[in-house]
């Protein structure tokens, strides 16, 4: 049995949505106090799970400016706890993190070895996360960081943009931000994967392709419209970070080098992301 922690986020239900052979078991909020390790050993040790995917995460990029110790206690102290129960019960761990644990000066792709340099809370948080796991020993776990993740479920960029291309006139969109759109089906594949296969080490996963969010605003505007979820166009300008100031500082550039997937991954090749786009902006109909 592969158990999920967290129920309810884009990530979690994705990899129901996905999973077709092992036993899933989804953990909410209301299942597990992850700050508590014995309630963590209480409420796993019955169900002898092989591996723990960490679909959980305080994702609240802008709020953890204002709001640091929730977002340490559930990306740093709530992931040691289950990297701590992995470890004493010889349980696989994939936990997701993040491109914002880097800077955003590199200019090229981050590869898996690049060195942090997070501006915001939620990234420094992240980071954290991630050292308490590479910190333990005879810990067998898989860190997969991604980037810009979106889906038919909660809330996302995507499901953002098209409310407000219903509701408003026109729309200025970031266009000095440059990353990869992630389909969270595409990332739960990869986490299934490496779940089931006890993957080792720190890898990238993000859909194919390369985009600014005022890019991949008007390829949302552009199917949403083509498959009839859209009625009409509105016109969208590009526009820089500093028109729209936010309280959490974002990498001006986070593409992640994913060449590890082909050694580690059984070669798994991703979508180019408006393949992705297409398929949730149908699922969205
Ligand atoms: N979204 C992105 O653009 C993005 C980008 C890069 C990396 N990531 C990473 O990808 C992973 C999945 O992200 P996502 O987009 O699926 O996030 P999400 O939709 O915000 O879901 C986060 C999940 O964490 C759960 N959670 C929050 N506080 C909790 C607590 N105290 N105890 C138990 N569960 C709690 C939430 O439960 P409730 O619904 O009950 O609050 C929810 O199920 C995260 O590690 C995130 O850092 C996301």
């Amino acid at each position: 049995m592969i158990i999920v922690i967290g129920k309810s986020g884009q990530l979690a239900k994705a990899l129901v949505a996905v999973n077709t052979t092992h036993q899933l078991l989804c953990l909410g909020r209301d299942d597990i106090e992850l700050t508590s390790p014995d309630n963590i050993q209480a409420t796993l040790l019955s169900y002898h799970p092989s591996a723990i995917i960490n679909a959980s995460a305080y994702t609240a990029v802008d709020k953890a400016e204002s709001e640091p110790e929730q977002a340490y206690a559930l990306n740093e102290l709530s992931v040691a706890n289950l990297a701590e129960y992995c470890v004493a019960n010889g349980v696989h761990l994939v936990h997701v993190s993040t491109d914002y644990v880097f800077d955003g000066q590199k200019g090229s792709p981050y590869t898996v070895d690049d060195i942090y340099g997070p501006h915001s809370v939620y990234g420094k948080s992240k980071m954290a996360g991630e050292q308490a796991i590479l910190g333990l020993d005879k810990l067998s776990a898989c860190i997969i960081r991604t980037s810009w993740v979106y889906s038919e479920y909660g809330q996302n960029f995507v499901k953002t943009m098209l409310r407000l291309m219903q509701e408003k006139p026109q729309l200025g969109v970031i266009d000095d931000q440059i990353g990869s759109p992630t389909s969270a089906k595409a990332l739960a594949r990869a986490c299934l994967y490496a779940a089931s296969n006890s993957v080792q080490g720190v890898h990238h996963f993000t859909d194919a392709g390369v985009a600014s969010w005022y890019d991949f605003a008007v390829a949302i505007q552009q199917a949403a419209v083509e498959k009839g979820l859209l009625t009409k166009s509105i016109p969208i300008s590009p526009i820089p970070t500093s028109a729209y100031p936010t309280p959490a500082k974002r990498p001006a550039y986070s593409v992640l080098d994913k060449s590890t997937l082909q050694s580690q991954f059984n070669g798994l090749q991703p979508v180019h992301w408006q393949q992705e786009l297409a398929t949730v902006i149908d699922e969205l109909k």
